[in-house]
């Protein structure tokens, strides 16, 4: 009877939601904040502290030379800009946490400084944000570069990202706002500094031309590699990570802690949520039926995994004969997701063999009865320490109520979900327990 914190990762981000899917029916229009806004009164009411939403910048055309198989089945593209959503989701609550997503590799510092403080005065601590490097060249060409940055290089950069926003955010000292009319002083010079960093990738003067929040936004990064982990562990509030077992899982936020503690940092102040996709159903019988169908390798299944590859490692896989083992391969992108992809069968599996193993396990699903999920959850909680965990999916309603309608009851009986969150901030929600 541990408490977790949960969340709810948009991993189609600010994008079409469901598109396809038969049972959910029409009326909503994923361009439109509506659809976004009633997901995130329901996740506030079910006690989850965040919601995080994913973004990247590219229509992926990767698999086969194409963009065809993502613009048919809406994967990746089209997506909006998440950052103008947030007052939409912020205005639609009162408590949980939002966390659009934002590259360090292709927003100035100063940009992302004055846009994250201005919505953090919005949100009254509630802001958060998903800090990511982009490894997709498609991406990368969108902004002026032939090839996307050598992966350790744009953490570096990402390093220094952070160093600037936060040297921003603190170029106004507290009490600088005096608002002193009898004197005629609205702000004290004094107190309000230039930074003048010069470093390595950035040359910023300062100050910040707004007024800093009280609070600075929660920093969020799922950096999964060594070099990500170690970026992670010295600046990240809140980690994001894939685990499909409880030893990962505590291996994972064991690594993390270690880089916190060697940064000088708690350790405790750090949380480290685990993506899972939760599919309740009713009983066994339903729960052997999804799980046949969800281990299918239809075409379509073959496309929707290969396509997903292809785009997160920047490499064609429509190149490699399905029945023949992969070659050595490695990538600037995600490498971490190209030898989980590899691993995912035993060595000299042939492609066919690795989707295959990869639709059998299905990677982040737990199916099974709201009280299973729980155990699981609960089971898992306790053998790897995990802070909590983030679901995952689209947000269009039936999604979201055939997932949080039998599992918010159950997660609380299990003694593991909240059961309000303060209004106090983002910050001061995760550090409750
Ligand atoms: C839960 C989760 C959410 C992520 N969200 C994004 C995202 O919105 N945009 C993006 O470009 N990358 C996203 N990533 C990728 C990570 O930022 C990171 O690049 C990836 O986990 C690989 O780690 P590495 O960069 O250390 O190799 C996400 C990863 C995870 C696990």
């Amino acid at each position: 009877m541990t408490l977790r914190h949960f969340g709810w990762f948009l991993g189609a981000g600010f994008g079409v939601q469901g598109w396809g899917d038969t049972t959910y029916g029409i009326g909503y229009d994923w361009k439109q904040p509506g659809v976004y806004q009633d997901a995130v009164r329901a996740f506030e009411a079910a006690g989850l502290d965040l919601l995080v939403i994913e973004d990247g910048v590219a229509v992926p055309d990767t698999y086969r030379g194409t963009a065809e198989v993502n613009l048919a089945a809406a994967r990746f593209v089209p997506k909006h800009d998440p950052l103008p959503l947030v007052p939409y989701l912020l205005g639609a609550t009162s408590r949980i946490g939002i966390v659009p997503t934002i590259s360090a590799s292709f927003t100035e510092p100063y940009t992302a400084a004055r846009q994250l403080a201005t919505l953090q005065h919005f949100a009254q601590n509630r802001l958060g944000f998903n800090v990511v490097t982009s490894g997709s060249d498609l991406a990368a060409q969108n902004y002026g570069l032939d090839k996307q940055t050598e992966h350790d290089l744009r953490y570096d950069r990402a390093d220094e990202w952070v160093d600037v926003i936060r040297a921003l955010w603190r170029s106004w000292d507290p009490g600088a706002i005096v608002e002193d009319v009898e004197h005629g002083v609205f702000a004290d010079h004094t107190k309000v500094h230039r930074i003048d960093h010069e470093g390595r990738f950035f040359r910023v003067r300062g100050p910040l031309n707004t007024v800093p929040p009280e609070e600075e936004p929660v920093l969020v990064q799922a950096g999964a590699s060594g070099r990500g982990r170690a970026f992670a562990g010295k600046h990240a509030d809140v980690v994001l990570a894939l685990a499909s077992t409880a030893e990962r899982m505590k291996q994972h936020r064991d690594d993390i802690r270690a880089v916190a503690a060697e940064s000088g940092r708690d350790p405790e102040s750090i949380t480290v949520l685990f993506v899972v996709n939760p599919i309740p159903t009713a009983n066994a019988a339903e729960t052997g039926e999804v799980r046949r169908a969800r281990s299918q390798l239809t075409q379509a299944a073959i496309d929707e995994q290969l396509q997903s590859i292809s785009y997160l490692t920047n490499t064609d896989f429509a190149r490699f004969d399905l029945d023949a083992p992969l070659p050595e391969l490695t990538t600037n992108s995600n490498q971490g997701t190209l030898d989980n992809f590899v691993r995912s069968a035993p060595a000299g599996a042939t492609l066919r063999e690795i989707l295959a193993a990869r639709a059998k396990a299905d990677g982040l699903a737990v199916i099974g009865t709201a009280d299973e999920i729980a155990e699981h959850l609960a089971t898992l909680g306790d053998e790897s320490g995990a802070d909590g965990f983030l679901f995952t999916g689209q947000v269009h309603p039936a999604h979201v109520h055939r997932t949080l309608d039998p599992l918010v009851p159950a997660l609380r009986r299990a003694g593991l979900l909240r059961t309000g969150l303060s209004d106090r901030g983002l910050r001061a929600n995760l550090a409750a327990f």
